[in-house]
């Protein structure tokens, strides 16, 4: 629920990607935000207001003179209203009204007087998108300070090949989280470690476990959006984070260890939420290993460092370090026994049954202080975490 309580006044235009920014509509609203959505006469051609008010529970608004909605919320309000204003599909006729300041309709008139950041998605054919007109138009926006995420290229809605096409839908979100981030923890510098080591035995076998990274991602965002400039280092498979995240990619408990080492310095928080491998293969080969007639294979495990306690040693560590328990058994007593071994000052106990799942329960545990968070998304646990580091608990 990265967009919890945040406000956003959607403007819709009138393209073929209308149909598209329905699904957008649900999906902010997923994320926790409230959605009202303002619709230009030409979008209702393409996409009845009665998609937007089903999935966003609110009234579309639509027309500059309706006075009974101007009594409930007239545009001004609505602009105060919004936390961020996101236009998709933004065609090139309102792009071009917003540069040269046009307000004959609602949505163009609430651009006028809006303080909030805007974010613009295009959406057009490829000759209008590259057309002078509208490269002028965006730059102009671009100036005054309006984000715009640039339209995809591919297969247009007209079959014409080139870029037009209204970006990823995540892609949009991604690009909306940045500007919705508070300034709690501006100048905080956080890293985070997520997800599975991998140790290569030969070319093609492994040594790797079942973590997900997706907890780790989750406080990553959840810390940047509260205004903390946030490094992630994440093992393989951890799936794909918005661009303005920072991420350092490794494979082997080794690289994290250099790559923590190296990044925590003088930080504010470092959380070890990775499952690294607690072991490596003695031996590698970087050929594929041949089992010819052979009827077994004796391995030899050597003990991969622990990155967690060596960046809790380290003589300019972070201000805080915080660890996770994966158990299957005594959650609470081994987490503690990790909590004085590895010197960090909280730990997050929980079951490995947990791993690569979307919901987690857990406790949080300091040398003073126990308590249980119950079951819920893996985004919430992450703002739940977010939190107590936050607050000190
Ligand atoms: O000892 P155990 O692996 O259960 O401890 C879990 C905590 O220690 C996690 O925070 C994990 O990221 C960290 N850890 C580490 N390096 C290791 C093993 C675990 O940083 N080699």
């Amino acid at each position: 629920m990265y967009l919890n309580g945040k406000r956003i006044v959607l403007g819709v235009c009138g393209g073929i990607a209308a149909y598209r920014v329905a699904e957008l509509a649900r999906m902010l609203m997923k994320q926790g935000a409230e959605v009202r959505c303002v619709m230009t006469e030409a979008a209702c051609e393409f996409i009845s207001p009665l998609t937007f008010e089903a999935l966003t529970g609110e009234e579309v608004h639509r027309q500059l003179f309706d006075l009974t909605r101007e009594r409930n919320m007239g545009h001004i309000q609505l602009a105060r209203w919004a936390d961020v204003v996101l236009v998709a599909p933004a065609t090139a006729n309102s792009i071009a009204k917003f540069a040269h300041g046009v307000a004959d309709d609602l949505l163009t008139t609430l651009m006028q007087v809006c303080e909030a950041p805007v974010l613009l998605a295009p959406a057009m054919n490829a000759s209008m998108w590259a057309s002078e007109a509208t490269k002028r138009n965006v730059k102009s926006l671009c100036s005054r300070g309006m984000h715009i995420i640039e339209p995809a290229s591919g297969t247009l809605a007209c079959g014409e090949q080139g870029q037009g096409r209204l970006a990823e839908l995540q892609d949009i979100i991604d690009a909306l989280v940045p500007l919705l981030a508070s300034d709690e923890l501006k100048g905080q510098t956080w890293v985070i470690n997520a997800g599975p080591t991998v140790e290569a035995w030969d070319a093609v076998r492994i040594l790797t476990n079942r973590a997900s990274g997706k907890l780790g991602v989750a406080m990553a965002i959840h810390a940047a959006m509260m205004g903390a400039s946030v490094t992630l280092v994440a093992g393989p498979g951890v799936e794909l984070t918005p661009d303005w995240l920072e991420r350092i990619n490794i494979v082997s408990a080794d690289e994290m260890l250099s790559a923590c080492l190296q990044r925590a310095v003088h930080t504010d928080v470092f959380i070890g939420a990775a499952a690294v491998s607690d072991f490596r293969f003695a031996q590698s080969s970087n050929e594929k290993m041949k089992r010819g007639n052979m009827t077994h294979v004796d391995v030899r495990l050597l003990a991969n460092p622990d990155i967690i306690a060596a960046v809790a040693a380290m003589p300019d560590r972070p201000r805080k370090v915080i660890a996770f328990a994966a158990e299957t058994s005594d959650l609470i007593a081994h987490a503690k026994e990790k909590l004085a071994r590895k010197h960090v000052d909280a730990i997050v106990a929980n079951q490995t049954l947990n791993m690569g799942k979307d919901e987690m329960a857990g406790y949080w545990l300091t040398d003073k202080t126990e308590s249980f968070i119950e079951c819920m998304s893996k985004q919430a646990f992450a703002r739940e975490i977010v939190m107590k580091i936050v607050e000190g608990k």
